[in-house]
């Protein structure tokens, strides 16, 4: 079986529903449901043996030793962390706690796994960490997208605490051995995606006739690669990967968040249209994100020569998808919707003024 850390947040359980559609190979799911995770997401998966959810948390290292001796995964797939930037810039701590130290102790667990294994379980035994494109921090509008060189250069909490736990990563494989890979993608989107994030937000916003609240003057540039995709880069790494090595993962499709916010209005005004008018009336632009990155984007070319990889999605096509599966899905939404989430809404908008 696998190890998946964090399958119960956005891409994670994307990822474990991918894998057990498409092969039979058992998934221990380690999650410490903070709030971005929630086991609905993995309602589908209720009564499938193939599927062993933990509530626990990676910095637990007796737990982690425990299920690494009881399960024995041939590999460990590493999703979990704290994942948005505006939360790392209201309370940094969980994120050097989570993606730093939390990224350590799962190591050091799967150092010790891996050290006694021996033979064909040793030689096959990966880790695979999934990482940010934040990491090489902001490109310039006419600079080249990031390469695999590219110099790390994060500006964000956040960033910097995924940038360090890529380097416990990379030091771990060149001081103790162990066979490790990394991917450093970009803003991913799809079914799932907790309306924090700007897609979802949006999504959620415009149906409930809210404000759509753009930072600045909304030009800051994103890579974005549904989520499915994301999915597709990461099994190709875990599988045929060289170890070791870093691979960027993309979608070849920068857009300014105006732009992104303007296709999703359109798309909302065709499926299900407003009584009131289109929904483009409800943009705001509101006080920028403290630090904002101007512009990331992805060289995916590395992926793609070594391992036959591109995005199957286009924009257009994971777009649509996307917002289909937000109208059929109200039941999700309101459910996230909870306390919690108004407060951290209140929070980071509430003294924003247009
Ligand atoms: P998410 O916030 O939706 O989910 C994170 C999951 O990790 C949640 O289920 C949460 O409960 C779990 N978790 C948090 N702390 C934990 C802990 N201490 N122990 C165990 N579980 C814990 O995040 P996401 O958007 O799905 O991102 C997953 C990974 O992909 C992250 O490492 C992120 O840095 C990376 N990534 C995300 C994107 C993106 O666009 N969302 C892009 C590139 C890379
Ligand atoms: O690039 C990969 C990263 O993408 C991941 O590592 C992060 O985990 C993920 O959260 C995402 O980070 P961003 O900060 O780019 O995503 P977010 O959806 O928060 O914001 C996207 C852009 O939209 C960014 O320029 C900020 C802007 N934005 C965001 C929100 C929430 C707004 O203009 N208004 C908003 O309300």
């Amino acid at each position: 079986m696998i190890l998946v850390t964090g399958g119960a947040g956005f891409i994670g359980s994307n990822f474990v529903l991918d894998w057990l559609a498409t092969r039979d190979e058992p998934v221990l799911n380690l999650d410490a449901l903070t709030y971005a995770g929630n086991r609905a997401n993995l309602a589908a998966l209720e009564s499938d043996a193939r599927h062993v959810f933990v509530h626990g948390d990676i910095g637990d290292r007796a737990l982690l030793d425990r299920l690494l001796a009881e399960h024995r995964p041939r590999a460990i797939v590493h999703f979990a962390a704290e994942s948005h930037v505006d939360r790392s810039i209201h309370g940094p701590g969980a994120f050097i706690k989570t993606n730093v130290e939390g990224t350590f102790t799962l190591l050091e667990a799967a150092r010790a796994h891996w050290s006694a294994l021996e033979g064909e379980a040793k030689a096959r035994f990966r880790f695979h960490h999934v990482s940010t494109d934040e990491v090489y921090g902001s490109l310039a509008p006419d600079a080249q997208a990031f390469t695999e060189d590219h110099a790390y250069e994060p500006n964000s909490p956040y960033s910097a605490s995924k940038a360090a736990s890529d380097h416990l990563v990379r030091a771990w494989h060149h001081t103790y051995g162990l066979p490790v890979h990394t991917t450093n993608c970009s803003n991913n989107y799809g079914p799932f995606h907790f309306p924090e994030k700007l897609i979802p937000l949006m999504i959620v916003n415009a149906l409930a006739g809210k404000p759509l609240p753009i930072y600045g003057d909304g030009m800051q540039v994103r890579d974005w690669l549904y989520v499915g995709d994301h999915c597709s880069a990461i099994r190709e790494v875990l599988e045929r990967g060289r170890v070791g090595e870093t691979y960027n993962v993309g979608g070849w499709n920068e857009m300014p968040n105006r732009e992104i916010v303007s296709q999703v209005c359109a798309l909302l005004d065709e499926l299900r249209p407003s009584p009131a008018g289109p929904y483009a009336r409800l943009v705001t632009h509101v006080k920028d994100r403290p630090g904002h990155d101007r512009r990331y984007a992805i060289d995916a070319r590395k992926i793609e020569r070594e391992l036959g990889w591109r995005p199957a999605e286009t924009f257009a096509s994971g777009i649509r998808k996307t917002v289909q599966w937000y109208l059929d899905h109200a039941d999700w939404v309101a459910a996230v919707q909870s306390g919690s989430y108004r407060d951290w809404v209140a929070r980071n908008y509430d003294k924003r003024s247009a």
